[in-house]
């Protein structure tokens, strides 16, 4: 095989959107069929295809996966079942490249591992800011021990996004909170319902990248639900989790998706360690920090760390969130052209995923700390076979 023949599943802003651009851009692949449940959301995708000859236009998942011109599945969903739409494609034969947050709940998170591990099949998730420029340079500090121990980790994202929450499942048009009590057509969508913090594929994502690191037990509060900031949200306005790694260092972790932000840098992080710490910058005018304990260094210093990679391949530029997108679609293409074996595997992908949903699982449990499950095969857990109680389920440690 030298080229992928790609079906997009999910044609919101981000299928028809970054995921068209490039798949219809880079060398390796070929767009075959497009999918979503909403009807009136084809004619929109439709005319940014290049070769609507080749595409196969459907409504129903089932027929996607029974397509025999499918290689590959790119799920751009955002739904509660975004997992077991992975899984069932696993299963079906097809290659998938998942956009984040991977699932929603832990036995998708098991059925997706042992699909792969059964199939064969490459299981991308489209995590793209573990590319990111400064995460490489943070990545190489903690690896050549220059911050010491790392102690501390801390990600957050806020990222204002209330207009996702209504839709109308007939045309497929979003509602904003305000609209709604005008707009009986307007329903309620996942993000309304979706707990805030399992949206933290790209905090946990890069992080764990920079640290080398898993996480294995989890506790975490929330605000309140209903949103204070738009009380027609169920959405609760923020969600804080502690996590504990493998190595021995904590992480702190927030997600806000009710409340105002500035509409830009809705990322921050920060990694302190027992000889030194890194700081993402605060404002879109400021610079990331670094402070070494043994350079001499009075204070905190400004360094040109960003998004965009220094060592950038030209198409990669301008391909979204900094230039990273490419990179996810580069990995996706080379592993499942046999070229290159995925660097970031199902079992780091689950490693981003289980600890955001544990993390909402603490809360509905009033805030128990709970065990975050190692996807790896073991002797308990041969490769392709489910964990012995079908998931491992949670428990308090010492309950
Ligand atoms: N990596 C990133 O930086 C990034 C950026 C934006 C969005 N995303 C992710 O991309 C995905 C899509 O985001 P979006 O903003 O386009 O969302 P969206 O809500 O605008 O579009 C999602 C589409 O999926 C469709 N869908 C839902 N269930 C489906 C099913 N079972 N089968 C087929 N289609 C189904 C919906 O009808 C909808 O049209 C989400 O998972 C989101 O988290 C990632």
């Amino acid at each position: 095989m030298d080229e992928i023949r790609m079906a997009v599943v999910g044609l919101g802003s981000r299928g028809t959107g970054t995921w068209f651009t490039l798949l219809q851009r880079m060398a390796g692949y070929r767009l075959t069929a497009i999918c979503d449940p909403i009807v009136a959301l084809h004619e929109r995708a439709v005319v940014r295809l290049h070769h609507l000859e080749e595409v196969r236009v459907y409504r129903r998942y089932e027929d996607v996966l029974a397509d025999p011109n499918v290689d590959a599945v790119a799920l751009t969903v955002r739904c509660r079942e975004q997992g077991a739409l992975a899984a069932q494609a696993l299963e079906a034969g097809k290659h998938v490249n998942a956009e984040v947050p991977a699932a929603h709940t832990i036995e998708d998170c098991w059925r997706i591992v042992t699909a792969v591990e059964r199939t064969g099949r490459v299981y991308q998730l489209a995590e793209q800011t573990r590319y990111w420029g400064f995460v490489e340079a943070w990545r190489q500090l903690v690896a050549e021990g220059r911050l010491g121990h790392v102690t501390l980790c801390e990600g957050q994202y806020f990222h204002y996004y209330p207009n996702h929450s209504f839709q109308d499942p007939q045309t497929g048009r979003f509602f904003a909170p305000h609209e709604v009590a005008a707009h009986p057509e307007a329903k309620p969508t996942w993000p309304y319902f979706m707990p805030p913090i399992h949206y933290l594929p790209h905090e946990l994502s890069p992080m764990l990248y920079v640290l080398n690191d898993r996480v294995v037990e989890v506790v975490a509060m929330s605000t309140r639900s209903p949103s204070y900031a738009h009380p027609e949200l169920a959405q609760p306005d923020m969600q804080v989790a502690l996590m504990k790694t493998e190595k021995d260092a904590i992480l702190r972790l927030a997600k806000s998706s009710a409340q105002p932000h500035p509409h830009q840098n809705y990322h921050w992080y920060q990694v302190v360690g027992t000889r030194g710490r890194v700081e993402w910058k605060r404002a879109a005018r400021d610079l990331p920090k670094l402070w070494l304990a043994d350079a001499q260094m009075h204070d905190l210093a400004d360094v040109d760390w960003r998004y965009e990679r220094t060592d950038a391949p030209p198409e990669a530029r301008g391909s979204g969130h900094g230039d990273a997108d490419y990179y996810v679609q580069a990995a996706f293409r080379d592993a499942v052209l046999g070229q290159r074996p995925l660097v970031f595997d199902v079992y780091q992908a689950m490693d981003t995923a289980a600890p955001a949903i544990l993390a909402a699982e603490s809360i509905a449990q009033g805030s128990r700390l709970l065990p975050v499950p190692d996807f790896r095969p073991s002797a308990a857990r041969p490769a392709g076979q489910l964990p012995r109680h079908g998931r491992e389920s949670p428990s308090a440690r010492g309950a």
